[in-house]
């Protein structure tokens, strides 16, 4: 076969820019006409194919510079480890690559050893390292969600596979405790998507939404909902502490026309954790619905959707429920659903929820976006290791390794970033004494103990150590490791400048 000469080196040096050996080797067999040697033209792809895999030989497409009628690339060819260079001529014929022309001697190496280089050096094979995930997320993944993820691919239309959604639904709305008409399914994104569906879905432009907040996912809701027009109320505290329902209700005395109240069930940014069933009480005879955000606290601290009267939450995949990132959980109470039934704003097609309602719930299944199937059956797998601990017992273990590491820690001397009061158990903000560099201190662990621990997020953060108990890391054992290195490293630390 041969094309047009542009076209075919045009072709080499995009295989060569995109690093694609497969590309470019597409190329040398399929679209060269003859491979043109010292010792004779040798005709067709088979040349090329000799050149590529007969003689062992793999090319180094170093450069291809394309000139008036050649293009040049530099070839290296190692001989039983005597290396050499040599020139190979593209040579262009009539608007056609005509051949290849290689300098070197296949009689006097008539199988000439050559260690094959790469046509195009790939990266190294991947070989992540080893890490113990005790920061804020994303944590360890439960190894039964791994060994789901490796299970046979099926397409999003297959009805087999519209069942299987129909289930994790089903084990969604235990773990969120959703009940009646409420809705729930999983996001074909992270929780920032969560916290943009129940905005879009349930915030015209210019409705009034107010949001509580006292760290950074607080302030990002306040953000967003801006963001998308709405008229911002913030009631704020200081990094640690919860803002009091006493005062968002108050808020809303003030503009009891808001359309949304929203606050962070459990700020990942402080460790705090927001009394979110008495909010959900006293709103219950008010207009105003109610968000949560329950990115870290889905899986790992009691929580009760219908029950507590919540309208729209979100979560994540990656946290206290041990699975990758890459999905978010969410779920709409009867009266959100309302709401989005009589909105007078249009909603991006990604988070309208009718839509991916008639996906994931509604049957027949309509399409709506390919699923990420294998994300699909990790949460699947994430949900029924969920269940099968028991809700309880799994709230229970985050409870006990939580409050066992803030114990030790406290009995260092540290100080915890949340009032005490509102402390979450599972993700615990140390804060960094004066006299240690905390980044520098993270580093280590990370280096000398494969532990991830987090930073303070975001420029108003003050210094901290974030460290999250989740998951399959929600254990004393995984806190006594933390601990250990903790302890290593702050004996060996220099004081800070
Ligand atoms: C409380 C909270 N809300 C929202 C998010 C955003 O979730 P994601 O990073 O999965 O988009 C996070 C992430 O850590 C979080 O902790």
């Amino acid at each position: 076969m041969t094309r047009d000469a542009r076209a075919i080196l045009d072709e080499l040096v995009a295989a060569r820019n995109e690093r694609s050996e497969q590309r470019a080797a597409r190329v040398l067999r399929e679209d060269i006409r003859y491979w043109d040697s010292q010792h004779g033209d040798v005709e067709g792809r088979d040349a090329v194919a000799a050149v590529l895999t007969a003689l062992d030989a793999r090319f180094e497409l170093e450069t291809v510079a394309a000139q008036e009628d050649d293009a040049v690339a530099e070839v290296q060819i190692d001989e039983g480890g005597r290396s050499h260079r040599s020139t190979e001529v593209y040579r262009l014929d009539g608007g056609a690559v005509a051949g290849v022309k290689a300098y070197f001697d296949v009689h006097r190496y008539p199988r000439p050893v050559m260690t094959p280089i790469s046509l195009i050096p790939p990266a190294p094979p991947l070989s992540p390292p080893d890490r113990l995930l005790c920061g804020p997320g994303p944590t360890n993944v439960e190894p039964s969600v791994l060994d789901a993820m490796r299970q046979s691919m099926m397409g999003h239309l297959d009805p087999t596979m519209h069942e299987l959604l129909l289930d994790l639904v089903e084990m969604q709305r235990a773990v969120y405790g959703v009940e009646g008409d409420a809705v729930t399914l999983p996001l074909q994104a992270t929780g920032m998507s969560g916290m943009e569906t129940g905005i879009v879905n349930l915030v015209s432009p210019g409705d009034v939404v107010i949001v509580g907040y006292a760290g950074f996912f607080g302030r990002r809701i306040a953000q967003m909902a801006a963001r998308h027009g709405a008229e911002v109320v913030e009631v704020t505290r200081d990094w640690g502490e919860i803002v009091p329902n006493e005062a968002l209700l108050e808020a809303l005395d003030e503009r009891p026309e808001a359309r949304l109240l929203a606050v962070v069930h459990a700020e990942t940014s402080t460790g705090a954790q927001h009394p979110l069933a008495e909010l959900g009480a006293a709103l219950r005879d008010r207009d105003t619905l109610l968000l949560a955000d329950c990115v870290t606290s889905l899986g790992g601290i009691p929580l009760a959707f219908s029950e507590w009267g919540v309208d729209f939450a979100y979560s994540c995949t990656q946290k206290a429920l041990g699975a990758p990132p890459g999905m978010s959980p969410i779920a709409f109470s009867e009266r959100a659903m309302e709401r989005c039934r009589t909105r007078d704003h249009q909603v991006p097609f990604s988070f309208d929820i009718e839509l991916l309602l008639d996906y994931w719930v509604r049957r027949p299944a309509t399409y709506h976006h390919t699923a990420p199937i294998l994300h699909i059956y990790a949460l699947y797998q994430a949900l029924r290791h969920a269940l099968d601990e028991g809700l309880e017992a799994r709230w229970a273990r985050h409870e006990e390794a939580g409050r066992y590491l803030q114990g030790k820690v406290c009995e260092r001397g540290f100080d915890l970033v949340a009032d005490p009061e509102h402390q979450l158990p599972h993700l615990t903000a140390v804060r960094v004494p004066d006299r240690f560099d905390g980044k520098r201190v993270q580093q280590r662990l990370l280096d000398e103990h494969g532990i991830e621990v987090g930073g303070g997020l975001g420029p108003d953060a003050p210094p901290m150590w974030r460290i999250g108990l989740m998951g399959p890391n929600a254990s004393i054992d995984v806190a006594d490791r933390v601990l250990t290195a903790f302890d290593a490293v702050l004996a060996s630390e220099p004081a800070a400048e």
